[in-house]
């Protein structure tokens, strides 16, 4: 990922239009989605004592909110568009050796005093693909982990799954072990558009993996879309949604095709084999008239990704308390966790996490304590990626009014007509929540605006 957000700004075409010449793709590689502040790049191994630190402190007062992600890097066959650390063909050994070190990592860190009766509240099973774990492994990882931290108060349970990986035995599976949010990738229905990218599923698959989840009794369910994917067209993208919608899951998840520079894709593209890609202009079109589907079809708007079908119980806590500044242990290869205050990312490939688990030490790879002004970016931003900053809040929580440090920005993008502040919350117009991971390194310190994003 890259904070120049892959050339969108010098890469806007004409509105709706597409960008048929491999010259032109080629302003739309590079990263988009900002996931954190300050960017991956600035994190360091030499900054890994203040990780070490952060966990020998036992935690002081009221804890901030707390949770786990783990990580299953294991995918059938890698998309074209994919940037995730994921392994190809999960073979049975390794992943048999990586849910023991999962396992292993989460008893080390459960002696951690600054984690020290530490209650989860919330997991988030990401990938890769999770759902390729048999149902066995799944209730052993379970079991495991329930048996090393303390699960007595969680409330929110993710897990991500793929359509041909969700069969009945690992859904029961799963709804036994209490995952009560399931995220399903679809990206599209779409056959060509599915195996233009490399996808292994098909819409068939889909159609049944979706009545298989329902039977199995999952009432809160989430479906990724992609938005801008190659060979999609108007009438594809909008075809599937319109179908998704018929569904009703209770939360769509819309993402903007982003092609960073590891992905196949991106090869493609730099090789003059992509003949037509939607420009970013497109994509924010697109994913504007999605959200105006979405909400004349009853759902609300949560995020610059995301709509739900009812903002009272389709919460998605995993973000909401991370963008909130909650600690968060990252289990697993190249996983993020941050914890009072400091930035920290497992070793990133699966060989480099297993020789870790082999010397039976945290596989540790690169961290960044945060300063009090780098905490306050990091929270401003991620706020406006759910839609508005609440700036008295962040003030009382950070000490510094956020009107001060960014009165430039909020005066710029107001001007713009992408933000409005209105009782001291920056509020994103619906053109600016669109484009929001394009206006958001305007917040970077300037140290940081012009540095590789990972
Ligand atoms: C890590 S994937 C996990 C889900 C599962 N592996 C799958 O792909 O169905 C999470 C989501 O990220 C999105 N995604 C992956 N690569 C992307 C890219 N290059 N641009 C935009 N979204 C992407 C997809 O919508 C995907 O469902
Ligand atoms: S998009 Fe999902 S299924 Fe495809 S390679 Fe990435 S993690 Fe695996």
């Amino acid at each position: 990922m890259s904070t120049e957000s892959g050339g969108q700004e010098s890469g806007a075409a004409t509105a709706g239009s597409q960008l048929n010449a491999a010259t032109a793709a080629a302003n739309l590689l590079g990263s988009y989605f900002v996931s954190t502040y300050p960017p991956f790049s600035q994190w360091t191994a030499s900054e890994l004592p203040a990780y070490r630190s952060a966990l020998a402190a036992p935690r002081a007062g009221r804890a901030a909110p707390f949770g786990l992600y783990v990580h299953i890097p294991f995918c059938v066959e890698r998309c074209q568009y994919c940037y995730y650390l994921a392994v190809d063909g999960a073979p049975q050994d390794i992943v048999a050796s990586y849910l023991d070190a999962l396992l292993a990592e989460t008893a080390l860190y459960s002696r951690a005093p600054a984690l020290l009766e530490r209650r989860v509240g919330f997991a988030y099973f990401g990938g890769g693909t999770p759902s390729l774990l048999t149902a066995n492994q799944i209730e052993e990882l379970f079991a495991g982990l329930r048996q090393r931290s303390d699960w007595s108060q969680i409330e929110e349970i993710s897990f991500e799954c793929a359509p041909r990986t969700s069969t009945r035995k690992r859904l029961a599976a799963l709804h036994a072990a209490g995952v009560n949010r399931l995220s399903m990738g679809v990206q599209q229905l779409d056959d060509q558009v599915l195996e233009r990218s490399g996808r292994v599923h098909r819409v068939d698959d889909v159609e049944r993996a979706w009545g298989r989840i329902r039977e199995t009794g999952f009432d809160n369910v989430n479906l990724d879309l992609m938005v801008g994917m190659h060979g999609e067209t108007e009438t594809s993208f909008f075809r599937s949604l319109e179908r998704v919608i018929e569904w009703a899951p209770e939360s769509v998840t819309l993402y903007q095709l982003e092609i960073p520079l590891n992905t196949p894709l991106s090869r493609d593209v730099r090789g003059g084999n992509v003949e037509e890609l939607a420009s970013w202009e497109a994509k924010h079109e697109r994913l504007a008239a999605a959200f105006e589907r979405l909400e004349s079809a009853g759902y609300t708007v949560r995020s610059g990704y995301t709509a739900v079908r009812d903002p009272n119980c389709h919460g998605f806590q995993y973000q909401e308390a991370q963008y909130a500044g909650a600690d968060l242990v990252g289990l697993g290869a190249a996983s993020f966790s941050y914890l009072g205050g400091v930035h920290h990312q497992n070793l990133a490939t699966v060989p480099a996490y297993l020789q870790a688990h082999r010397d039976q030490r945290l596989p540790l790879g690169r961290a960044h304590r945060l300063s009090r002004d780098e905490q306050l970016v990091r929270e401003m931003i991620l706020q406006l990626k759910l839609g508005a900053a609440d700036m008295s809040r962040l003030e009382r929580k950070h000490g510094i009014a956020p009107e001060r440090v960014f009165a430039a920005q909020l005066q710029q993008l107001e001007a713009e007509g992408w933000l409005q502040v209105t009782d001291r919350t920056a509020t994103l117009s619906r053109e600016g929540l669109v484009r929001v991971d394009e206006l958001l390194p305007r917040f970077y310190a300037l140290r940081h605006r012009d540095v590789r994003y990972s």
